[in-house]
């Protein structure tokens, strides 16, 4: 059977298809729209309700109802989020938890053979209304997942799903699940018992209909394995739930407030009855979706969306197609660089000066692919053939090809300028060239090049295959079609793409600069590198400056520090740390010595002796609070004058750009973020502190902050 040949859908449900055939009912989500995902917004909700009333109504006449999807790819990608964001206080959202849960108990109750045909992204909402139902069926395509991610939006699955899940599959699998917020494959949902069987997407449907319209209960053997671990195995419930209290923690390092309430409701909810339980479900979703956490989540989710279509300036010509890419230079970004051309089918090519450097490049991109190896994410076929895919070489043959190049070589004006020229005689007019150059001018790389209006910067952050953001750099030059086909491409890639104008640091690395600054000043001042890297990560960042420093080499952030003192002036200065310890050869981890000793797996084995002695103040103690005001407010000022000069255009920019660039701390939604909810007029107020007691440059209060305090307006809202 052909879902395609449903036809005669009942008219009362809009988005829903209804059709009943020998006595079992065909549900199809994603009917009447031409939208490529189906959401469970308040019209699917109304339509659902008044279906499962009707499949109530007709319990007597029905032998069973199958569930099924029109999309392409999707079976119900979840709750529309902005429903919960809209939700204003807690019991408006224990009220919409509800709401769902009494449409999906419905389902549950029906006295026949229920099943969900999953084919494509059923996640959140998706996954707990496949969980009312008794069987459910995943199809073996690709796009087929899984999963409750809401613990990455600050909440709790709200429609029952921390109820259903565990009584499916058990305590430990449904924890790893809810607690992660992971994404399971057919593969993986059939073993672990979520899914009953698995088939091909076009034979579901007629499977259902065929082989599983069987099950009236839902299976009980789980209820009672539920059962059975909790009431007569107290202790192991105990140890189960207090080890991933530990693991969360040690995670999370308890800044997340989610986590630990999903634990704490179905840990005290496992002996509980449905109904006593989904109550206790739907407070704790209340009370998580309108915390600050959530709302900074959400604030974060709705950036992602947005960023997932170019909404900058268009240009009139054609947007030029890349297929074909090329890196200059297989260092440690251009093997990287290689690696996602190859990943996403681009056949590179990866010039180098050399074959020695070659082969490290392209053992750089093997070691890349070794972790979706491991997670059989990719198979060996298709790694040996991305791999094959990557030609190495130290000439230009074959440039002609290339639509894309990236250049990641020495970062040395003289040196790309005279590299520029000389490749853009083998590429083709319409190919785009790129740098990755991290702290050089694009503006004077593009006036190298014949054809400026094809050039712009591709800034990647190291490593390449783990680190989500790319800074696409403008110039005066530059055609709009560049930028778009840059940032579509950046997308094409699996990258968060941020545009920003040319400037000293362009947009990351100048807002990282007075974080790293003022740390080693602070250790001049006496402060230790514990106590300073400790107030640091316990600020949420990811790690303190001590250890970014020796992560980013010594001498690597000396050079650097030097640029941006260059160009933005005294405000950009940096203390005489760095130096010294670079000429004592302490270079970080590279060198094994930096802030940290590390040892030979390059884990950090305690604090360098050597560099301390470098430091001649007595030891000064500062509270927690003031060392950590005094590395963040210059960079929320920092951001203020980047807003002035518009090298980005929005708050929001700022924002993306460290979360993805150096893991600023989500639940704080970013930096601007952050310090809206301080206010700005106590965050100029305490940056005149510092002006007055620490340094009237760095501390300098930005123009653009004094204005938002004088216009009572906030950065998300200039
Ligand atoms: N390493 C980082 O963390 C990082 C991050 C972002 C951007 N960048 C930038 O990326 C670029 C490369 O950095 P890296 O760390 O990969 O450097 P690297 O020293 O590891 O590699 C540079 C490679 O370029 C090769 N090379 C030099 N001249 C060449 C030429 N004319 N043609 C072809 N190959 C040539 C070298 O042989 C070497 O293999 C620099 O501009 C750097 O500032 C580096």
């Amino acid at each position: 059977m052909n879902t395609a040949t449903i036809k005669q859908y009942d008219e009362r449900f809009k988005n829903i298809s209804y059709e009943v055939m020998d006595g079992v009912a065909f549900i199809g989500f994603g009917h009447n729209n031409d939208k490529s995902m189906t959401v469970l917004n308040e019209e699917t909700l109304r339509d659902l309700d008044a279906i499962a009333d009707e499949l109530t109504a007709k319990k007597k006449e029905l032998s069973g109802a199958i569930f099924f999807t029109h999309k392409e790819r999707c079976f119900l990608a979840g709750a529309d989020i902005s429903l919960i964001a809209a939700m204003k206080t807690e019991a408006d959202g224990a009220r919409g938890a509800e709401a769902g849960q009494m449409i999906f108990n419905k389902i549950e109750d029906l006295p026949f053979p229920t099943i969900a045909c999953v084919h494509g992204v059923c996640l959140g909402g998706g996954t707990e209304f496949s969980l009312s139902c008794k069987t459910i069926l995943m199809s073996d395509d690709k796009s087929t997942i899984m999963g409750l991610p809401e613990v990455k939006l600050g909440l709790i699955p709200g429609f029952g799903g921390t109820y259903r899940l565990p009584r499916r599959i058990g305590i430990p699998n449904a924890l790893d699940i809810i607690l992660t917020g992971k994404t399971i494959n057919a593969r993986k949902g059939k073993k672990l018992g979520l899914a009953d069987e698995v088939y091909p997407k076009e034979r579901i449907v007629q499977m259902a209909l065929e082989k599983h319209l069987t099950k009236k209960k839902a299976d009980a053997s789980f209820k009672e394995s539920l059962t059975d671990l909790a009431q007569s195995n107290i202790i192991s419930r105990k140890i189960i739930f207090s080890k991933a209290r530990e693991s969360v923690l040690k995670k999370t390092k308890g800044f997340y407030q989610a986590p630990l309430k999903i634990l704490d409701t179905m840990e005290s909810g496992t002996l509980s009855g449905r109904s006593s339980y989904l109550s206790r479900e739907a407070q704790a979703f209340g009370e998580l979706c309108v915390s600050e956490q959530s709302k900074n989540l959400q604030h974060i989710y709705f950036m992602t969306e947005k960023v997932k279509k170019y909404s900058g300036p268009k240009g009139e010509g054609e947007l030029p197609q890349l297929d074909r890419g090329a890196c200059l230079g297989a260092g440690t970004m251009g093997g990287g660089i290689a690696w996602l051309m190859s990943n996403v089918s681009m056949a590179p090519i990866m010039k180098d000066l050399n074959t020695d450097a070659l082969e490290l490049g392209l053992k750089q991109a093997a070691n890349n692919y070794s972790g979706a190896l491991k997670r059989k994410r990719l198979s060996a076929e298709d790694f040996e053939r991305k791999m094959r895919s990557i030609t190495c070489q130290t000439d230009y043959s074959g440039f002609e090809k290339v639509d894309l190049l990236i250049e990641a070589i020495i970062e040395d004006m003289n040196i790309k300028k005279s590299v520029f020229s000389e490749t853009e005689k083998y590429m083709r007019d319409d190919a785009l060239i790129t740098s990755n150059a991290s702290s050089l001018s694009v503006e004077e790389m593009a006036s190298a090049l014949e054809r400026p209006e094809r050039f712009a910067g591709l800034h990647f952050f190291n490593p390449v295959h783990m680190m989500p953001l790319v800074e696409i750099i403008t110039h005066s030059k530059v055609a709009p079609e560049t930028v778009e086909a840059l940032y579509n491409w950046v997308l094409r890639a699996k990258k968060t793409p941020v545009v920003v104008k040319d400037g000293p640091g362009f947009l990351v690395n100048r807002i990282l600069m007075p974080f790293l600054n003022e740390a080693g000043f602070l250790l001049e001042e006496g402060v230790s590198m514990k106590d300073l890297d400790d107030a640091c990560t316990n600020f949420g960042m990811p790690m303190g400056p001590c250890r970014l420093l020796d992560e980013v080499g010594i001498d690597v952030a000396v050079k650097v520090a030097k640029i941006l003192h260059d160009g933005l002036g005294d405000r950009a200065k940096s203390s005489s740390l760095s130096a010294k310890m670079a000429e004592k050869g302490y270079l970080g981890k590279k060198s094994s010595k930096g802030f940290y000793i590390y040892d030979e797996k390059g884990k950090p084995a305690g604090f360098n002796e050597g560099a301390q002695k470098l430091l001649n103040a007595p030891k000064k103690v500062m509270s927690e609070t003031e060392i950590q005001m005094r590395v963040i407010l210059p960079m929320i000022n920092e951001a203020a004058i980047i807003l002035d000069e518009g090298i980005v255009d929005h708050a929001a920019d700022v924002d993306l750009g460290l979360i993805f660039g150096i893991g600023f701390p989500p639940f704080r939604g970013g930096l601007l973020r952050y310090a809206d909810s301080e206010g700005p007029d106590r965050i100029l107020a305490a940056i005149e502190k510092f002006e007055k007691s620490v340094d009237k440059d760095r501390y300098k209060p930005a123009d653009f902050l004094r204005k938002l305090v004088e216009n009572k307006t906030k950065f998300y809202e200039a």
